[in-house]
């Protein structure tokens, strides 16, 4: 989603605020905007729509010189993508950048009208300058006017303010939108995220729900939502700078997906023993509180729904714990009915999901047992909000789609589907022994379906002129082939829609000819008779197929059938292996066509709007 970057220094800050916007364009790019404080005391900006690069240009020109700044990547919400809806807004003496949505924005400005300010973009955020400026007419300290703004605003916002009139000062203040403040030496830094500033400082501090913060070069203070003044944990950072640099790679999802053996490796690492999983990794209650569930409640989006839809089966399957799955955007606003005893578990790879982190709010007020977070970073909202926490250990994700961050979801939750039948006694004989033995095994199977990556580019190929495509898959397969749909539509923008096998007949067989290839998971289970019925079925319409299957599946190319053998691997596993040659497919498709891989037109990293 949108960035944020501000600094108030003794040196020219505008090329640390430009370094930190491209760090940060990852999770939102249509426009990009800096202000700084010049050294003659006046206000000046830049802004450019399209990618940092075109601002970067733009200052090269006409550069901007200044010793406090702050600077926005936008992901439009409010107003289209243009150079008068970039940040920074100004109003009078001030700039505001802007994180987030404030939904009572039109009341606001009707009545900020009415008093003569004059709007000069469609967002939201202009709003919130112009208000600043009319507190500031009673009130002129700059901290004291903003607590006053923020009491106004409904919604979600991290905000970043600089006033002309007190240039020894950046302040901020959270909501529903992280913003971490950089320490350094005689100057500091404010951002929406830390890798932002990684290029200036490794220590940070987060700001909290309801923090304003005030920050000077030599000092920062914080009030809590109560207007008290509190003191924040200063963190030293150490893990994620690698992560900027792309390496060998030709892009950071590449990258990103040859790193799986390795994260899935770490992600096993310090959880299991000999023959079973340390329920103790989920925190130190895991074992008393998972002795009473009785039910499971699994609440995410998109990809990481994707892993909750695999871990039902795993959850129903081995532990007999009944469990539901539902995205947060709809769970949030449903009269749910919630069972006794049931965990209610998030899973997220940033922790900072607008909707998730909503459901987990609306979740303690119903009566659950506790709350799990599965998570991919460890500082985020949603781990500090959570009973209970299992962090994937992913590293940093770049790319906008989600790769090993999905991978890494699922070895979480078959750990959770362990523990939890360990825990209360229903896993069969010998399950979890043989499935930590199979988990060890992982990496190795991860790096083994990796090495098909130059048979998947080949494959690619049939899908680069097509503009609909159908997957397939059967039982814990069906939400492996939903994500390979996701992967595809996100990246290379073709039609994607994934189906369990056995619908095909009750429906969409009607769309399949020979310019629909359909994709298709095949393990060597006890569905497979039965899928390779399904299969026919499409054959006979004239459809192409592209399967994946089981070395011991007993399939082989034929006439419109392609099919690429994966390495055998125990069943419960092979939602995880079989989804990496679908991000492989995905990621040649798109590069065939040339999209943009990493960043994909309209979609943002971290969607922490509603
Ligand atoms: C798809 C993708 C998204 C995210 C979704 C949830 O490739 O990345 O569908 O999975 O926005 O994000 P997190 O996991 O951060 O809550």
């Amino acid at each position: 989603m949108c960035g944020i970057v501000g600094a108030v220094a003794e040196r020219n800050i505008t090329a640390i605020l430009l370094e930190g916007l491209k760090r940060l364009e990852y999770r939102g790019y249509d426009s990009a905007g800096v202000a700084v404080l010049t050294n003659d005391a006046t206000l000046e900006r830049m802004r450019r729509p399209g990618k940092v690069s075109e601002l970067d240009a733009a200052l090269a020109e006409h550069p901007l010189v200044g010793r406090l700044g702050i600077a926005h990547t936008r992901w439009a919400t409010h107003g289209a993508p243009c150079e008068r809806n970039a940040h920074p807004h100004f109003s009078g003496d001030i700039a505001v950048v802007h994180n987030g949505i404030i939904e009572n924005h039109e009341a606001l400005r009707e009545q900020l009208k009415a008093l003569g300010y004059v709007f000069t973009s469609d967002t939201d955020t202009e709003v919130i300058a112009h208000l600043l400026t009319h507190k500031l007419k009673d009130q002129p300290d700059l901290t004291v006017a903003l607590k006053a703004t923020v009491k106004e605003l409904h919604g979600a916002y991290g905000l970043a303010v600089i006033n002309a009139r007190q240039p020894d000062r950046l302040v901020a203040a959270r909501s529903g939108s992280p913003l971490v403040i950089g320490l350094g030496l005689g100057e500091n830094f404010l951002a929406s995220d830390q890798l932002a500033l990684r290029q200036v400082t490794d220590r940070f501090m987060y700001l909290e729900e309801g923090d304003i913060a005030e920050i000077r070069r030599d000092s920062v203070q914080i009030w809590d939502i109560t207007g008290k003044a509190v003191e924040r944990q200063t963190v030293q950072y150490s893990d994620g700078a690698e992560a900027a640099d792309k390496g060998e790679f030709r892009h950071y999802m590449l990258k990103e997906i040859h790193e799986q053996p390795a994260v899935v490796q770490r992600t096993l690492e310090g959880r299991l023993s000999d023959q079973q999983v340390l329920v103790q990794a989920f925190g130190p209650q895991a074992p008393e509180l998972f002795a009473k569930v009785r039910n499971v409640q699994i609440v995410a989006c998109g990809t990481s729904y994707h892993a909750g839809m695999v871990a039902r089966y795993w959850l129903e399957e081995l532990a007999g714990i009944p469990c539901q799955v539902e995205v947060a955007s709809e769970f949030r606003y449903r009269k749910v009915v919630v069972q006794p005893d049931t965990l209610f578990v998030t899973i997220s790879q940033s922790g900072e999901t607008a909707d998730t982190l909503a459901a987990l709010r609306n979740a303690k007020e119903l009566g659950f047992l506790a709350s799990l977070a599965i998570c991919n970073v460890g500082i985020s909202s949603l781990v500090r909000e959570s009973d209970l926490t299992l962090l994937t250990q992913a590293g940093r994700e770049i790319g906008v789609a989600s790769t090993k961050a999905f991978t890494t979801q699922l070895v979480g939750l078959l750990l959770l589907t362990l523990s939890l039948g360990q825990v209360r006694g229903t896993l069969g004989q010998g399950v979890e022994a043989t499935l930590v033995e199979e988990l060890r095994r992982l990496p190795t199977r991860l790096g083994e379906a990796l090495a098909m990556d130059s048979t998947v580019e080949k494959i690619a190929e049939l899908f680069a002129e097509k503009n609909h495509t159908l997957f397939l898959g059967r039982g814990a397969q069906f939400p492996v082939a939903m994500e390979g749909a996701l992967k595809l539509k996100e990246i290379s923008y073709i039609h994607a829609e994934a189906y369990p096998a056995g619908e095909l007949k009750h429906g969409p067989l009607a769309l399949v000819d020979n310019d629909m290839p359909v994709v298709t998971v095949a393990p060597n289970n006890e569905l497979l008779e039965k899928l390779k019925s399904n299969l026919q079925e499409v054959r006979a319409r004239g459809g192409e197929l592209v399967v994946f299957a089981d070395e011991k599946a007993g399939m082989t190319n034929g006439e419109g059938t392609h099919v690429v053998q994966m390495p055998h691997i125990h069943d419960i596993l092979s939602p995880i292996l079989y989804t990496i040659p679908l991000q492989l497919l995905s990621y040649y498709v798109a590069v065939l066509k040339g999209t943009d891989v990493d960043q994909p037109r309209n979609l943002a990293k971290s969607v922490t709007v509603e």
